[in-house]
């Protein structure tokens, strides 16, 4: 029988090798910080309770912590002295907590819920504390798991502690530990620094349950799920580990990326059946796209909806508050945001549509644009259904083109334009018959006489 969980989540490393202003754990794998990715796992999996522990003045780490999960508590730990220090700066949470204790680290965002699941059934059969390892291809510094000969975790040795021979051990620690205690605070108190970094480790937690008479089990994962970010090419790593994760998904769940490696997918990008995304695709936060619709190359999607049947792209760009209606066509060079344009509207040529709508069936011709910024204000264009803007014409906000209404191609519109009109604004055509001719004449004759 599963209990009532309580996950803390250890966040307080600066992360010094990121060389960066920013915290360690806001730093961003596909759209969203690693802190978002471990709060919305540990969400996923039914934590009950969330602990965040921060390092002092991380303010923008609690922040984050608190818009993923404003149901954490979030709590400081003063100095940096170790995981099993660290666990504690919740101890008020653990304390106040009848149920399961989940440790989660804020730098390792690759973990699924599948594998967490598994981790925490461990406890259901019995364990009273259960370790996520793996193997590692290159051992390191991680800690090292030694098992007893029935496969039960005897303890965990950090690598600066380890004998030669217990360094030899591939079965590593993720980090990652679930534990069913009556008194988890009882052990974590016992928990000393006698060790080469002079740390209160977490680890020692293994070998005092089973001092305790506790199983301690070993869920294996594999070793990219458990990549640890502390510098830029592992955040790169990172990155790379969950677009091709976050493809594969979307391939199997019926889209077609012609060259999955090149489209870039944020956490919460929404893809329906028989999209068909070609290469060079971007997609930052906030994107639907509804079936059969086609993302040509080289786009880049931000906070856009896009109905179905509906075409983007090439060298498109949706930003926030683009509303695309059923089988509406966005082409090369156009830009679109804060505009919901309607079932079948039509901009396929370099255009600027910011801040208004666009009614269903509407054209806007190629070099449009909605011109929705004086210097101070943002002003909205409203284009009706039907309408026909021609091409080069400046619609000045705030502006609205009555449905049917048609804009004469070069027109810079400044008055609202009643349904069904033509509304032109460009001086008279001047045509001269014949002039052309009289001119090149002329100016032949000039070249031939000043070449003698
Ligand atoms: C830890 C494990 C090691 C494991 C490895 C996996 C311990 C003692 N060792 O080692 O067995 O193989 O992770 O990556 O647990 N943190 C705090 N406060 C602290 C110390 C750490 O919040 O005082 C946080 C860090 O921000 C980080 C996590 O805990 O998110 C792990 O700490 P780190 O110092 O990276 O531990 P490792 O030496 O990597
Ligand atoms: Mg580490």
């Amino acid at each position: 029988m599963s209990r009532p969980l309580l996950t803390v989540i250890l966040a307080a490393g600066k992360g010094t090798r990121m060389r960066s202003e920013l915290p360690k754990v806001l730093h961003r794998i596909a759209g969203r910080s690693m802190l978002g990715h471990v709060l919305a796992l540990a969400q996923g999996v039914g934590g009950d309770r969330l602990a965040v522990v921060v390092g002092p003045g991380m303010e923008a780490v609690r922040a984050e912590a608190l818009a993923a999960a404003p149901q954490a508590t979030v709590f400081v730990q003063e100095n940096q002295r170790g995981t099993a220090d660290a666990v504690l700066a919740a101890r008020e949470a653990i304390a106040g907590h009848a149920g399961d204790l989940f440790v989660l680290f804020a730098d390792t965002p690759l973990i699924t819920p599948e594998t967490v699941r598994k981790l925490l059934g461990e406890l259901d059969r019995g364990a009273a504390l259960a370790v996520l390892g793996f193997e590692a291809r290159d051992p390191g510094s991680y800690g090292r798991l030694l098992t007893a000969a029935d496969g039960t975790l005897e303890a965990i040795r950090e690598a600066k502690d380890a004998s030669e021979a217990e360094r030899a051990v591939r079965l590593c620690n993720s980090g990652v530990m679930a534990f069913r205690l009556d008194a988890p605070l009882d052990v974590l108190d016992r928990i000393g620094n006698d060790n080469a970094k002079g740390e209160f480790y977490l680890t020692d937690a293994v070998a005092l349950v089973r001092a305790g008479g506790g199983r301690a089990a070993v869920v294996l994962c594999d070793e990219d799920e458990v990549l640890g970010v502390n510098a830029r090419g592992e955040l790169a790593q990172a990155e790379a580990l969950w677009q091709r994760r976050a493809r594969a998904r979307a391939m199997a769940e019926g889209v077609t990326l012609i060259a999955p490696e090149t489209v870039w997918l944020a956490f919460d990008t929404v893809l329906g059946r028989d999209v068909v995304i070609e290469p060079n695709v971007f997609f930052g936060p906030g994107v639907r796209v509804d079936d059969g619709a086609e993302i040509k190359a080289n786009s880049h999607l931000e906070g856009a909806h896009v109905g179905a049947g509906a075409r983007v792209g090439p060298f498109a760009r949706l930003r926030p508050g683009a509303v695309l209606g059923r089988d509406v066509h966005i082409g090369n060079f156009v830009e679109v945001k804060n505009v919901a344009l309607g079932d079948g509207a039509k901009a396929n040529h370099l255009s600027y549509l910011g801040d208004g709508s666009v009614g269903s069936n509407a054209n806007i011709g190629a070099g449009t644009i909605f011109c929705n910024y004086d210097g101070f204000f943002k002003h909205r264009t409203e284009v009706g259904a039907g309408a026909f803007v021609g091409s080069n014409s400046a619609l000045v906000a705030p502006v609205k083109i009555g449905d049917g209404a048609y804009i004469g191609s070069g027109s810079v519109i400044t008055k609202d334009v009643a349904a069904d009109s033509l509304a032109l604004e460009r001086s008279a055509q001047d045509e001269r018959p014949g002039w052309a001719l009289k001119f090149r004449t002329m100016m032949a004759r000039r070249k031939a006489a000043k070449g003698k």
